[in-house]
């Protein structure tokens, strides 16, 4: 199978075509807008928006993957929320509108979508939340999902934060925070290790019965205090000092309120599969990340 990988570069992309190219004889292109030393496979180097070199192989691939983004972590002034758009949703358009019918499209979308919530539980069947990160997310997966009018199978990642070499994870040892008890302590993280997400998408490419929205999240989210106390044990210096609100609103601007208020998301189309997790706990999970950092 020949499969196209758009964001490539970056955090889950690499992983994924380091993981591809290892374990099986797919033919796998990468896109990427800085050259990247693969393995294997091919290296296209360009951007989606900027120009077409990509549309030839994307066109005469069997699987699309799009892992388009950037960092939401951050204030979203409006010079940021149309980079934040451009690179979820002009990017995701550009892609489908460029795809053959009868391609599979994976494409990332995040739990954002459900907006946050201090005591809701949310599954694949909860409705939008109306938060900005909610609406983006919905306006992203509706772009991937008119990939069906073209009769192409759609499998939507609605991803949790990624725990792995990077990501997330890269921020709290490359000490852009250093843990500490955000808001009440009491409020959700929806967690995943990448090892998890790889083996999602590894299945949605080999298996048919696959398609339309999953939330790819660990079945055990843990509130914010079992977060820090699990990194504490294994990364002594993080501390356990609250941050106030407003220092936290001051760094990272409206994006505050996911991590004040949180969100707790279960997998439960993946649940009903009886998807076998290779992380299904946080400890475990951390520890495996931060022995490889
Ligand atoms: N990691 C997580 O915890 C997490 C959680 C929820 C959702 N997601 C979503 O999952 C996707 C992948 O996550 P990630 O952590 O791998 O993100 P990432 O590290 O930010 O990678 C995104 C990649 O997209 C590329 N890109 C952006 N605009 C492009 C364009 N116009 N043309 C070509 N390439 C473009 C970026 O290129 P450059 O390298 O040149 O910037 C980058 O390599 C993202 O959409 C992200 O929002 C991730």
């Amino acid at each position: 199978m020949k499969i196209f990988v758009a964001g490539a570069g970056g955090f889950i992309g690499q992983n994924l075509i380091k993981k591809l190219t290892q374990s099986t004889n797919h033919n796998i292109v990468a896109l990427t807008r800085r050259k990247i030393n693969f393995s294997a496979g091919k290296n296209i180097v360009g951007d989606i928006l900027k120009s077409d070199k990509w549309k030839e192989e994307l066109q005469s691939s069997d699987v699309v993957v799009n892992l388009c983004g950037n960092d939401i972590a951050r204030k979203w002034p409006r010079s940021v929320k149309i980079e934040l758009q451009n690179a979820r949703l002009k990017t995701t358009e550009a892609i489908v509108r460029a795809m053959n019918s009868k391609q599979l499209l994976i494409n990332a979308s995040a739990v954002g979508y459900y907006g946050y919530s201090r005591d809701k539980t949310f599954d694949e069947t909860s409705v939008s939340g109306k938060d900005y990160l909610a609406l983006l997310a919905k306006d992203w997966e509706l772009k991937a999902l008119s990939a069906i009018e073209k009769k192409c199978r759609v499998v939507i990642m609605r991803l949790g934060v990624v725990l792995g070499n990077g990501g997330a994870i890269k921020n709290i040892v490359g000490q852009k925070f250093i843990g500490g008890r955000i808001g009440s302590g009491k409020q959700y993280f929806s967690w995943i290790h990448i090892t998890d997400v790889l083996h999602f998408i590894k299945r949605a490419i080999d298996e048919d019965e696959f398609y339309g929205i999953y939330n790819i999240c660990s079945p055990n989210p843990v509130c914010y205090d079992e977060f820090n106390a699990s990194l504490g044990s294994i990364l002594p210096r993080i501390t356990t000092m609250k941050i106030p609100n407003m220092l936290l609103k001051m760094s990272v601007g409206e994006f505050a309120e996911t991590l004040i208020q949180g969100q707790k998301v279960l997998p439960k189309r993946l649940q009903q599969l009886d998807f076998e997790f290779t992380f299904p706990y946080l400890k475990e999970a951390l520890q495996d990340v931060l022995a490889k950092v």
